[in-house]
This record gives structure tokens, C-alpha cells and sequence, in this order.
């Protein structure tokens, strides 16, 4: 179901905003990462881009990792 407040990211999984921020909540906090938790850019790949800027944002002082 498509949710305004909680826009998909990964199309193909159908993985939302929402679900990739509480993985990174949870620890993680790169690409290869998040797609082992979500499943999120395991189809086409074109979602890299847009995780990869919900990393930027969602870590502090634009770090990949919070190790
Ligand atoms: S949009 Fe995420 S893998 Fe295709």
C-alpha cells in the first residue's frame, strides 16, 4: 500500500523509506548492509543512488558508518 508519509525507495522490493531508516536504526549502516536487511536493491539496482542519500542523511556528518 502506497503511504505519502512513507515513500517507496526500492521499487522493485517495495521497500520504504521508513522500513531502510529503521534498519539503519539498527545497525546498518552501508549499502550491502541494508540490502541484507530489507532486501532493498536486490532487483534492478537502480535504488543505489536514492540509499545511499538516506544514508548521507540519516548518518551523522555525512559519515558512511557510525564505527
Ligand atoms: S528499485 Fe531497488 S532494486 Fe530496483
Amino acid at each position: 500500500m502506497r503511504d505519502a508519509d512513507d515513500p517507496t525507495v526500492c521499487i522493485c522490493q517495495e521497500v520504504t523509506e521508513k522500513e531502510l531508516l529503521a534498519a539503519v536504526a539498527l545497525g546498518h549502516h552501508d549499502l550491502p548492509a541494508l540490502r541484507e536487511a530489507t532486501g532493498a536493491n536486490t532487483g534492478c539496482g537502480d535504488c543505489a543512488v536514492d540509499i545511499e542519500e538516506l544514508l548521507e542523511f540519516a548518518l551523522p556528518d555525512g559519515r558512511t558508518s557510525l564505527r
